[in-house]
């Protein structure tokens, strides 16, 4: 059954877990996650990118996930839209059965630039407005997602932008956060704290220096209902870099933000974990052992089956870390 963000979280708050925010463009990352789901009887937030919508058409994923809610009728499902740009973004998004939407006022429009206060209090404000008109949840960020390493702000694509970024704009303000969210009546508060998206946050296993998890325990004091949103919170797992590597994949050495780190936000108040990266990693990693391991082969199936496999193992052990399990 379809459900709001707001109505997930808040169970989620009640009882001290926190929740996977899977990113998805097809049917087979669906299935994965909703299979997973099943196995450790867990709610599931499934959200989509613009780039999704583009790459699968909005009428596609929105049957997409029809099925996967008729499939799984047990399972409470969110169907959130991430990053939004735009007002329109974010309620087409609802028109097309979206239970939940991004606003990420955090950037400009083109997604690339950082924006000023004034801009995302006031456009997130705007879709906050309507959104909860129709009864859909809305998510907004305050602070700009960055490496603390190197000072690259992290445009919605996943690529820096050009120029360093000072601390104080990669790390979210308590304070500016309290009066945003008080400003803007937002659901959920992605913030800041040095994570970035895609496979490369850190060059070594992260220090409290550049994964500012001390901030989580501030804003959950001055912010105790709000429910807390990491983005870029792929671990990254050695044991998939392992595969893709020695499969003829050529990623670099790397390190995401650990399973710990991230158990110990839901500690406080973190209820919202975005992944994408694990999952694209999980199932590439598992087609190119495939590719390598049997050259004769294309029937796509062959590929498919094992990245299914592959996501639904990550899917799992998230589940069970963050203490999703058990709460569908
Ligand atoms: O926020 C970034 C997500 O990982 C989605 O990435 O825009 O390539 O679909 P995407
Ligand atoms: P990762 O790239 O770490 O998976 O982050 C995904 C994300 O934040 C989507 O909004
Ligand atoms: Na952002
Ligand atoms: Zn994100």
């Amino acid at each position: 059954a379809r459900i709001t963000l707001r109505q997930l979280l808040d169970h989620a708050a009640e009882h001290g877990y926190g929740v996977p925010a899977f990113n998805i463009n097809n049917m087979e990352q669906g299935l994965a996650v909703m299979e997973a789901a099943k196995d450790v009887d867990s709610p599931v937030i499934l959200q989509a990118s613009r780039g999704a919508r583009s790459y699968a058409g909005d009428i596609m994923l929105g049957r997409i996930i029809d099925a996967l809610e008729e499939m799984y009728p047990d399972i409470p499902l969110c169907m959130h839209q991430d990053h939004g740009n735009n007002v329109a973004t974010c309620l087409s998004a609802i028109q097309h059965g979206y239970t939940s939407v991004m606003m990420d006022g955090s950037l400009k429009e083109d997604a690339k630039t950082p924006s000023d206060y004034d801009y995302n209090v006031g456009i997130t404000a705007e879709v906050a407005r309507l959104a909860h008109m129709v009864g859909a949840s809305v998510e907004g960020e305050i602070g700009v997602l960055g490496s603390l390493e190197t000072g690259e702000g992290d445009a919605e694509d996943g690529h820096g932008f050009e120029g360093k970024l000072d601390r104080h704009m990669l790390v979210t303000d308590p304070e500016e956060a309290r009066r945003f969210v008080s400003e803007t009546k937002v659901d959920a508060l992605a913030v800041a704290i040095g994570t970035s998206h895609g496979a490369y946050k850190f060059t070594r296993e992260p220090t409290g220096e550049v994964l500012a998890m001390e901030i989580i325990e501030k804003l959950h004091q001055v912010l105790p209902n709000t429910h807390l949103v990491m983005h870029g919170s792929s671990s990254v797992p050695k044991e998939w870099q392992e595969v893709f590597n020695s499969h003829g994949g050529e990623m670099r050495e790397t390190w995401g933000v650990p399973v710990d780190e991230i158990v110990r936000g839901i500690k406080h108040g973190v209820r919202k974990i975005n992944i994408d990266t694990d999952l694209r990693l999980a199932a590439t990693a598992a087609m190119r052992k495939v590719a390598v391991t049997d050259p004769s082969e294309f029937d796509p199936r062959k590929f498919f089956k094992p990245a299914m496999d592959a996501m639904r193992s990550v899917c799992r052990q998230r589940f069970e870390a963050f203490g999703t399990a058990g709460n569908a």
